[in-house]
């Protein structure tokens, strides 16, 4: 107990420096030291105008889960669970554990409050960000089993099929969703863990996923990572730091409908298996190619530096596009996408191999946008991409992820009002 007081404290009062400083993307800026260092003693503020973990710099690791709501559920219970959950999350968030004295609940028979693997670990920069799939508005038989169908965002629906999708239904999907990213792994899957058992009876894990070693940059202090093609990714990524382009992009407003989710995003998530060992078998050259970009420096191939501007008029021996015109930056340019941008926050992920003996890899795509539209229009463009042929989308999902929390209130204590 004296353990887990001191932790609470040193990990609250990391906190308070963080929201001292006014909004997520300053907070944010305060604690990129410790997190990008490896300290991982830093805390991110849980209560703020957006939920943390979208413009938060992409932590290193992930534990992301969807839940189906149970059948017995009703209106006052699923705001009991997001009550709980909010409450929970609000202290994991500051490195404290599950409820306020932690160890037995009051008796000498109940199990512990806190499962306990994250005792004695610090806050590690761990962020909890809550979703609403579809199928909480209305239930597979149409049902409105909680009086939110005339609350449901049009635009809130399951992606529509795109060409190449080998999408499995038990990796897709999910009434609820919570990403918890953490720069120590047994930080976001304790968050995780806990979560899921707070909602046990309520709703349960319909899938969930891991994912190591991030493959975007959220802010312009971190550097650029790589995925498991070896090259960077994020550079072009929409970052905290880009102001009213994120407001363009990414936050619904309160001008967009509806009016509950203003300072929220949608959550798009993709499981994207990489063939990695027929990808090991390409040339540099080529690789290069199918990217658009060089894979050492991440400098575009019409010139430059990792940030140049790409030149999609550029062009080379015989007039040739020095961005090959199927190239996956061309494809994703928001030029080639009607302006339509996205807050990428993916992770890569190995789980195990296959009966082939290949790796089962890949990225676990997550991006925020402002409306669904902006990923189905850059997905769209990319049935053209050459990179397909290395990739299978086999899962997909998509939350509507409600604005930032009040203290005292609950995640998306709007959509109920
Ligand atoms: C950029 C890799 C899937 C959207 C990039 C870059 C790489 C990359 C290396 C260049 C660096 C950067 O700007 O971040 C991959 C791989 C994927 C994948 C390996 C699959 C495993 C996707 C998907 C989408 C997407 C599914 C959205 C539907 C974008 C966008 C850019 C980008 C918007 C920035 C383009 C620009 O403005 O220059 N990706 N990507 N990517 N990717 Fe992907």
């Amino acid at each position: 107990r004296a353990l887990l007081g001191l932790l609470g404290a040193g990990a609250a009062g990391a906190a308070v420096g963080a929201a001292g400083a006014a909004g997520v993307a300053v907070a944010a800026t305060g604690t990129i030291g410790a997190a990008g260092g490896g300290g991982g003693a830093s805390a991110y503020p849980f209560f703020g105008a957006h939920q943390a973990g979208i413009t938060t710099p992409a932590q290193d690791r992930l534990h992301f889960a969807a839940f189906d709501v149970s059948s017995t559920l009703d209106r006052t219970g699923l705001i009991e669970l997001l009550t709980e959950w909010t409450e929970a999350a609000a202290r994991l968030t500051q490195g404290l554990e599950v409820a306020e004295g932690g160890a037995t609940g009051g008796s000498d028979y109940a199990p512990p409050v806190d499962t306990g693997e994250a005792l004695g670990l610090p806050a590690s920069g761990l962020t909890i960000t809550f979703g609403f799939g579809p199928g909480l508005f209305t239930d597979a038989s149409g049902a409105d089993r909680f009086g939110l169908a005339a609350r449901r965002p049009a635009a809130l629906e399951p992606l529509p099929r795109f060409q190449g999708d080998a999408l499995q239904p038990e990796r897709s999907g999910g009434d609820l969703c919570i990403q918890a990213c953490a720069d120590d792994p047994q930080v976001a899957v304790h968050a995780i863990r806990n979560l899921s058992r707070i909602a046990f009876g309520r709703a349960s894990l319909r899938w969930s996923q891991l994912g190591f070693g991030r493959t975007s940059s959220t802010s312009t202090s971190q550097t650029t990572p790589r995925n498991l093609f070896g090259f960077k990714d994020g550079t072009a990524n929409l970052k905290a730091e880009d102001g009213s382009l994120l407001d363009e992009q990414v936050w619904v407003q309160a001008s967009d409908s509806p009016a509950w989710l203003a300072g929220g995003s949608y959550l798009v998530a993709r499981r994207i298996r990489m063939i990695i060992e027929n990808w090991d078998r390409v040339q540099l050259g080529e690789q290069e190619m199918l990217v658009g970009r060089s894979k050492g420096e991440g400098a575009p191939l019409s010139g430059g530096t990792e940030f140049s501007e790409p030149d999609f008029e550029a062009t080379g021996v015989a007039d040739k596009p020095l961005i090959d015109t199927n190239a996956h930056v061309r494809l994703a340019h928001h030029s080639s996408n009607g302006g339509a941008r996205m807050l990428r926050r993916g992770y890569n992920f190995v789980d195990g191999n296959d009966e082939l003996g290949r790796l089962d890899a890949g990225l676990f795509f997550l991006s925020f946008q402002r409306t669904p539209q902006q990923f189905i229009d850059v997905q769209t463009s990319l049935a053209a991409d050459g990179l397909n042929e290395y990739l299978k989308h086999v899962g997909s999902a998509i939350f509507a992820v409600p604005g930032g929390v009040r203290e005292g209130e609950f995640v998306g204590q709007a959509l109920f009002a």
